[in-house]
Order: structure tokens, then sequence, then C-alpha cells
């Protein structure tokens, strides 16, 4: 698949057909994915592939709770219970996103993405604000590996609500304590057709020339 067709279409697949994930097609991926970047070229990225049908249960019940809560929060259970209030178009992402929630154990391939800490290069510790650049160390691989999936045609779904649940999913998978979880994702053979687009903003809304808000065209 051609580079920039595999960035503009690598969307959140959330149903799957029941087909296994061919190990290679897993392998090549993640061969591909590690030539992301890192602070210091530290690569502290771990994965692990669940595909056990007792572990893939679990992991739903972990990822369902804080799912729920997450709708609860950030209004999207008031959407699927009055949806005709609501963008039409919204109400299915929540909607897709909700099923995806309570089907997760139906997934395929669940991969756990996690971090070691002491590989993180978190040059905005000292900031009085949210720290965001450690991420910086793992999600690049993680984007990379959804395109590799892509390019393999794959479909995948990134989350990241199992983090809050990082104990829990840390004893079930027997992943050592210097290693942080830093996202979860479900791959399998999409069920439905590749979208023709994915909804996003164009390059005026978000780059500048040389001052903030300066047109770049
Ligand atoms: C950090 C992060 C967290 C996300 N968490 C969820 C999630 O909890 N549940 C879900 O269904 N999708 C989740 N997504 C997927 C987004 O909803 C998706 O990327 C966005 O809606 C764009 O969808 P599209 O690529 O299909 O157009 C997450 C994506 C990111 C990058």
């Amino acid at each position: 698949m051609e580079l920039f067709e595999a960035m503009r279409c690598a969307p959140t697949s959330r149903r799957f057909k029941p087909d296994p994930v061919p190990r290679q097609a897993l392998v090549r991926a993640l061969e591909n994915a590690r030539f992301a970047p890192s602070g210091g070229n530290r690569q502290g990225w771990r994965v692990i592939v669940v595909e056990d049908a007792g572990r893939r249960a679990a992991l739903r019940d972990l990822y369902l709770p804080r799912w729920r809560a997450y709708l609860e929060q950030t209004g999207g259970a008031r959407m699927l219970a009055e949806p005709d209030s609501f963008d039409a178009a919204r109400v299915r992402m929540v909607q897709r996103a909700d099923d995806y929630a309570e089907g997760l154990e139906q997934v395929p391939t669940h991969l756990v993405v996690g971090v070691r800490l002491a590989d993180l290069a978190v040059t905005d510790a000292e900031l009085p604000r949210q720290s965001i650049v450690g991420g910086a160390s793992v999600y690049p691989f993680v984007q990379n590996l959804l395109l590799g999936l892509r390019a393999e045609g794959l479909g995948a779904a990134l989350t990241t609500l199992l983090v809050p649940a990082e104990a829990e999913v840390k004893r079930l998978l027997e992943i050592p304590d210097e290693i942080a979880l830093a996202a979860h994702i479900g791959v399998g053979y999409r069920a439905g057709p590749w979208p023709a687009r994915l909804a996003r903003r164009p390059v005026e809304e978000f780059a500048f020339a040389e001052r903030y808000g300066e047109p770049l065209a």
C-alpha cells in the first residue's frame, strides 16, 4: 500500500470478522513499526499479543466499567438514550464505540502496548502543567503499528481506557513493574468496507507560518 494512502485511510475499526489474524501479518507490522523514533533511541515499547479467549474476556471485563464511566462523564450515555436530540454522525460513532466495548472479547487479537518507564525522556516533567512528552517515545511506534496493520489489510482500534486498569492488566499478563501501559489495540479483519475518506480538519486550521494564527498558504 502506498504510504500516503495508508496515512489517509487508517480509520478506527470497531467491527471485525471472526477470522484470526495471521501471525506473519502481525509480525510484519511489528517488524516495520519498530523503526519508529524514540527519545535517545531507547525503544522502550513492549507489546503483548493476546489471543486466548479467557484473557480477551478478562480484558473486556476491565475495559467495560471504564468505558461506561467515560460515557457518563462525556455525555455519551445521554446521546445513546436520546439519539434524536444529537447529531446523527456523532451518535453513530458513540454507538459503534459502545458496541465495540460490549463485545471486546470477540475482537480476534488484542495488542497491549506498554513502555519501560526508565526509557522515557520526559523533558517537560518540571513544567506547571500536565506532562505530555513521555508519550512521544511510544506513540510514534503505536501509529507506525496502526499503519503497518492497515498495509496488511487489517483493521485496528486504538484505545487508552485500559490504562487506568493498569494494575489489573499487569497482573493478568504478568507485566513487570518497570513497564507502564500506553495503549490497547484491537485487531482483526474489518467487518464492513473501508471508508472512502476520514473526517479531519484542513491544514490551514492547525498549521501556521512564523506566528500562531498566521495563514500558511
Ligand atoms: C488516545 C486515543 C484514545 C481513544 N479512545 C477510544 C475509546 O476509548 N473508544 C473508541 O471506540 N475509540 C477510541 N479512540 C479512537 C477515536 O475515537 C478515533 O481515532 C477518532 O474518532 C477518529 O476516528 P476515525 O479514524 O475512524 O475517523 C481513541 C483514539 C485515540 C488516539
